[in-house]
């Protein structure tokens, strides 16, 4: 029997070679959020490596959304092309192309994570990389210490939305085939979602209908602006992990709604939302975000994919195979070795090519012939 992790799966009119998704991972590498070389490369590795989507890292649709100084950006049309470079040969190398569409909300403005993953200091400063003024949805930082954001008001939703829907054109003249609306870890759309950081009295706030209305508008809005052929994925933490935050039920409720509105896959994270001080209290075990997904699909009927420590072929062809998720990103795993699809294709029992076919053929014929 075929493995089914090499299955492609057509969603619209996009066809994926098989089910391994590398997942948007920050690389902070960016210069006033151009791609450049370094981007090029290292998504590039993904693509050779045989991975049948490649979603770039969080990308920010103004230049306040950024993470850090060194996020990417897709606020203008040159932004756009220098990603096109990348789509492009993510493309010509058998892989779909994706990126993530973000708004960091109120943990913007902050220092690298090898830089200290803390508000920006004096140090940042001293070399030009000052903090700059967050929004949330309520005036609540992050944790003590921590910038405090300025309340959105509703013409400024509305702002955000046209520029999430310029950042898709922008994504679609490059040649992306797939858009993933950040709506997880914090970041601003989470913020909305989540009880203990939206706490407006306006109809972006209060009950979950209430809560959920600016990031279904902004769905909404990509969904009519991207094309039809193309799909659409969401981000979402499925849960808090925390007292009093968003639950499965919510995450349910949310999924129905995106599904009705055309959304085509749910990728399936959790937590982000607090400050390290207060660290949500989800078991990280492999596969542990799993359940979440298989929720999703169960429940809503819309496809959704796993995330988080899936780290083995088994592992990963038994959650397609028995139906928990159409899709599984490898995260960490791929950057540890970016070949990680290419040597699964020979590792499980059934996979469609026992020798090198899937590889690369600057790489496969001579490995073919090594043996
Ligand atoms: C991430 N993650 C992440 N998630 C996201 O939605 N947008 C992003 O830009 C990032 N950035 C990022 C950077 C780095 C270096 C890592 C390691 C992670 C989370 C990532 O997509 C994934 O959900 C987690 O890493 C869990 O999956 P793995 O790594 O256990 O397979």
């Amino acid at each position: 029997m075929t493995a089914q992790l090499f299955t492609p799966l057509s969603l619209r009119e996009v066809r994926l070679r098989n089910r391994v998704v590398v997942p948007p991972m920050c690389q902070y590498s960016a210069e006033r959020g151009i791609a450049g070389d370094y981007h090029l490369v290292h998504y590039g590795r993904f693509a050779l490596g045989g991975a049948g989507l490649v979603i770039l890292e969080a990308t920010a649709v103004v230049p306040e959304g950024r993470i850090t100084h060194g996020d990417l950006g897709i606020w203008s049309d040159a932004h756009g092309e220098a990603l096109a470079r990348v789509a492009g040969f993510l493309k010509a190398q058998g892989a779909a192309a994706g990126v993530q569409l973000a708004h960091a909300g109120r943990k913007a403005s902050m220092q690298r994570p090898w830089e200290g993953n803390g508000p920006l200091s004096a140090d940042e400063v001293a070399r030009g990389e000052a903090p700059w003024p967050i929004v949330a949805p309520s005036a609540i930082p992050l944790d003590e210490g921590w910038l405090m954001p300025a309340e959105l008001s509703p013409a400024d939703l509305d702002g955000l939305t046209a520029a999430f829907v310029a950042a898709a054109g922008r994504a679609d003249a490059a040649g992306f085939d797939v858009i993933e609306l950040h709506a997880a870890h914090g970041y601003l759309l989470h913020t909305f979602l989540s009880p203990l950081t939206n706490r407006r009295e306006d109809a972006f706030g209060g009950d979950r209908a209430g809560r959920m209305r600016f990031p279904l508008a902004v769905a909404r809005a990509l969904r009519e602006a991207w094309p039809s052929a193309k799909p659409l994925f969401v981000r979402v933490s499925a849960v808090d992990g925390l007292e009093g935050g968003l639950t499965l039920e919510d995450t349910l409720a949310f999924a129905g709604e995106l599904r009705a509105l055309g959304v085509d896959v749910l990728d399936c994270s959790s937590g982000g939302l607090a400050g390290s001080a207060t660290a949500a209290r989800i078991r990280r075990d492999y596969g542990f975000q799993v359940g979440f997904a298989e929720a999703v699909k169960r429940e809503t009927g819309l496809s959704a994919m796993a995330v988080g420590l899936i780290v083995d072929p088994h592992q990963a062809e038994a959650i397609v195979a028995e139906g928990r998720a159409d899709l599984v990103a490898v995260g960490r795993e791929a950057l540890a070795d970016p070949n990680w699809t290419v040597r699964a294709s020979r590792t499980l029992d059934g996979a469609p090519e026992p020798g090198f076919e899937t590889w690369p053929e600057q790489a496969g014929w001579w490995l073919e012939r090594r043996e």
